[in-house]
This record gives C-alpha cells, sequence and structure tokens, in this order.
C-alpha cells in the first residue's frame, strides 16, 4: 500500500516540527505550511489522505481555508486543531465537513495517533465504498447492455443525452426486453447515482397494500397498522424511484402518483398533513399504455406526465443483429469455465428465425439450459427448445386447388385459411396463446376474439 500523505497546517514552527517528526516516524508521508495559501498551493497539486488544520491561521480563518479544501478534494480528511477551547468554531468546522478536531492543551501522542489512525481508517472506508459502487455501476452501465443495432444504439445515445437530467422517464418494451436493466443505467449514469433506487413492481403487491407500501402509513389508521411506517416514496427521497408495471396502479391511486409528480408532495393513509418529496420517478410497462389511455384504464394526464422522456425497447425479433451477441454474453455470463464453447450454424439459423416472446430474457434461459445439455463445445439444435426446431418447417399452408374456385370467394376461403392458421400456430406453440399471437404478428386481443368468433362458429 503507498504511504498515507497527511498535510499540516500550522503557523507555530515548533509545533509544525513536532506533529511533522513525529508522523513521519510512524511511516506517513508527510508535507507542512505555516498559512492557508501556502497549504492550499500544496494541497492543489497532490492529492492528501488528511490534513491536520489549525483553526487559527495568520491572516485567514481556518473555517475558510477549510472550506476551500473542502470544494477542492471532498474526499480528503480533515481534522481541525484549536487551541483556545474554541468548541464552538471546532462544531462549526464538523458541520462544514471536518472529520473531528483535537484541542491543542491536551494534545498528546496517543490522542493524536488515535485521531489519525480513525480519520485514515474512515476514509479507506468511503474508498472502498466509492469502488464497490463504481464495480456495481460497470455492471449497470452500457458495458454490459448489449447491442449494436441501430435501435439499441439509439436507445444508448438517448439515455446519454438524458442522463444529467432528473426528468421523468417511461419506458416501454415486451416483458424481457431489459426494461429493468435500462432503468438501472439511467439511474447510475445520472447525478443520483450515490443516491437511493428504489424498485417497486406495482402489478406484484396486492391493491389493498398498494398504497401504504407507496406512500407510508400512520399508526392505526387501518386494522393491523401497528405503528407509523414510511413508505417507498419516502425511502427514496432524494433519489430514484422505479415504478414497474405502472399500467397496474389502481386508478386512485394513479391520481396520488399525478400528485407526486406536479406537486412533490406525499400523504401517508390516515395521515392529515402531508410530506415534501423530492424522487426522480422512471417509470415501466410492457402494455401498451396509449391503449389503457383510450379505454379509461389509465389516466390521460397521468400519462403525459410521465411520458416525459419516452424510450421503447425494440422487441428482440425486430433486432436480430443483437442476437449473436448476447448470445456470446451470455455464454460468457453463465459458464465463463466453458471457453470456446459456440453455437453451431444450425442452430444460430433457428436462433435468429424464432420470435422470442419472451425477448432478451427468454434467449438468456435457452442459452444457459443448452450449455448445461450439450455435452461437446457446440451447441446443436437438439439443445435447443422444441418450439425453435420447427420454426420455418411447419409454417407454410398448402391450399388444394379445388378450394381456389371462384365459387369459394375470398369470403369464405379467407377465413378458412385464417383458422387453420390459427390452429397451426396453437399447435407448435403447444396452446400458448401470447406466443401464437406473436407468430402470427397479430395482437394478444385479436387471437382471442378469432378464437371466440372460431368456437361460436363450431356451435
Ligand atoms: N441488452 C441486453 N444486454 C444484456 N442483457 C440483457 C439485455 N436486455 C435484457 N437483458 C437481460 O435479460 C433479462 C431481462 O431483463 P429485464 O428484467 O431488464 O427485462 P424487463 O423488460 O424488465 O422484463 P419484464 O417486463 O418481464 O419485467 C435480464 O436478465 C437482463 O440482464
Ligand atoms: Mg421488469
Amino acid at each position: 500500500m503507498p504511504r498515507e500523505k497527511i498535510l499540516i497546517v500550522e503557523d507555530e514552527g515548533g509545533y509544525r516540527e513536532y506533529l511533522t517528526s513525529h508522523l513521519e516516524e510512524r511511516g506517513f508521508s508527510v508535507s507542512a505550511a505555516p498559512d492557508g495559501m501556502s497549504a492550499l498551493d500544496i494541497f492543489t497539486e497532490e492529492e492528501f489522505d488528511l490534513v491536520l488544520l489549525d483553526l487559527r491561521l495568520p491572516g485567514q480563518d481556518g473555517l475558510d481555508v477549510l472550506k476551500q479544501f473542502k470544494d477542492y478534494s471532498p474526499e480528503t480528511q480533515i481534522v481541525m486543531m484549536t487551541a483556545y477551547g474554541l468548541v464552538q468554531s471546532a462544531v462549526e468546522a464538523i458541520k462544514n465537513g471536518a472529520f473531528d478536531y483535537i484541542a491543542k492543551e491536551a494534545l498528546n501522542p496517543e490522542t493524536l495517533n488515535l485521531t489519525v489512525r480513525k480519520a485514515l481508517e474512515q476514509r479507506r472506508l468511503k474508498r472502498e465504498n466509492e469502488q464497490l459502487r463504481a464495480e456495481i455501476g460497470r455492471k449497470y452501465t452500457f458495458e454490459n447492455i448489449i447491442g449494436k443495432s441501430k435501435a439499441m444504439r439509439d436507445v444508448f445515445q438517448k439515455i446519454q443525452r438524458i442522463a444529467p437530467f432528473k426528468s421523468t422517464i417511461l419506458i416501454t418494451g415486451e416483458s424481457g426486453t431489459g426494461k429493468e436493466m435500462i432503468s438501472k443505467a439511467i439511474y447510475l449514469n445520472s447525478p443520483l447515482h450515490n443516491r437511493t433506487f428504489v424498485a417497486v413492481n406495482c402489478g406484484a403487491i396486492p391493491e389493498m397494500l398498494l398504497e401504504s407500501e407507496l406512500f407510508g402509513h400512520m399508526k392505526g389508521s387501518f386494522t393491523g397498522a401497528i405503528r407509523t411506517k414510511k413508505g417507498l416514496f419516502e425511502e427514496a427521497d432524494g433519489g430514484t424511484i422505479f415504478l414497474d408495471e405502472i399500467s397496474e396502479l389502481p386508478l386512485n391511486l394513479q391520481v396520488k402518483l399525478l400528485r407526486v409528480l406536479q406537486d412533490h408532495k406525499i400523504r401517508r393513509v390516515g395521515d392529515t398533513t402531508e410530506i415534501s418529496i423530492d424522487v426522480r420517478v422512471i417509470a415501466a410497462t410492457s402494455r401498451d399504455l396509449y391503449r389503457d389511455v383510450r379505454e379509461g384504464r389509465f389516466r390521460e394526464d397521468l400519462f403525459y406526465r410521465l411520458n416525459i422522456i419516452p424510450i421503447t425497447l425494440p422487441p428482440l425479433r425486430e433486432r436480430t443483429d443483437d442476437i449473436p451477441l448476447l448470445i456470446n454474453h451470455f455464454l460468457r455470463k453463465h459458464m465463463p469455465e466453458r471457453e470456446g464453447i459456440t453455437v453451431a450454424p444450425e442452430a444460430m439459423q433457428q436462433l435468429i428465425q424464432y420470435r422470442w416472446p419472451g425477448n432478451v430474457r427468454e434467449l438468456e434461459n435457452i442459452i444457459e439450459r443448452a450449455v448445461v445439455l450439450s455435452d461437446s463445445n457446440t451447441i446443436t439444435p437438439q439443445a435447443l427448445p422444441s418450439e425453435l426446431q420447427h420454426i420455418g418447417e411447419d409454417f407454410h399452408i398448402q391450399v388444394p386447388e379445388e378450394c381456389l374456385s371462384i365459387k369459394r370467394t375470398l369470403k369464405t376461403l379467407v377465413p378458412a385459411v385464417e383458422q387453420e392458421l390459427i390452429r397451426r400456430a396453437l399447435k407448435q406453440t403447444s396452446n400458448n396463446r401470447t406466443r401464437a399471437a406473436i407468430l402470427l404478428e397479430i395482437s394478444h386481443r385479436s387471437l382471442l376474439y378469432k378464437l371466440k368468433e372460431m368456437k361460436e362458429c363450431q356451435r
């Protein structure tokens, strides 16, 4: 470990020399200055771990010097030294960011050693935390978000552009497209990256509990409210809240969320007063919120408040360029020990052609499973699930010649073909309607509608 660096700022020569030699003997690298001006010169030249700063300096108040040091390098620890028992000023110094103070009259080698050790220990802890945070940051910043397709490059560019601001963001995209991952990347690239990040899945909390979870409650406000509890918005105060599955927010809570976004105020359940709150909101949904607005399930005013900066994550089938890259990434992520494992060309072909209703998450799961199932260093089509294997084989229809008589007009022929396609799509997806709809390139809702019609025709 490099020697820790200490700067002593002290006008009394004897005292300065005593401190210097005492600390040098203990292995520190020590510099010293007799006044604020020369101290600042030294301070801006190199990085110090600790400064011992006299509160009374010739021509300058130690408190001012402290503020300048803190502005320049907030991480450096500063311990004030005060001669005349100026406790009040010492307290003021601590309020301004000093770590501690030593009363000169009471100074002996033990107190000095102890204070220096404590200050440096805290500095090391802070450093470790910073490193840890940077590591977590790297995990979620763009390095690990894979994508070279135009669509994803546009998303990255947008995130970078909006990162310095605290505006509300609405992320939309089908399930598994990476909405949560992107929300964390935005947070970690924003000015609030060292504040809290609270994630809530609005669809996973029972409606009855959601209000109290989000906004907190007062003791006795409902049966079971045995103590007053802070809500997630209060927990996130000063930081970022990620509201996942925002479409699942009941209408009465939509009003309350609107109030947070407009007036920055919340009210705990059972409370009469409001609490001011300052949070950055990132919301996400896999539903078409526009449609929910049109159909009266989602408030229009809230929609516009949330949709200040919209980010749309394209489904994986619309960015097939990214599939080989993602596969490589997941192979390395899940099986770093099986270096050199590759995907056979036929298997790759299937992976690229598949419709990916579960998007990147589904791809990740399939790759993880395929690696486990493959004995050799090559992933073959056999290691892929059955729904990937029939792609392209089974999905064209032969219309018998006799059907194509002009008498069987479009009116009768088209529905027959449609129904046959629906049956095949359902068979191919083992009756999974969501996947079948994607395969047919129609909405889930129209598939249900068509199935209902088919049932009615059969009656
Ligand atoms: N571009 C990407 N690069 C690497 N991994 C990704 C990417 N997109 C998604 N993933 C991975 O896919 C999985 C699903 O991502 P995430 O949970 O962010 O999706 P989501 O859109 O929030 O899904 P849901 O709507 O189901 O909640 C995660 O394991 C994530 O790490
Ligand atoms: Mg999610």
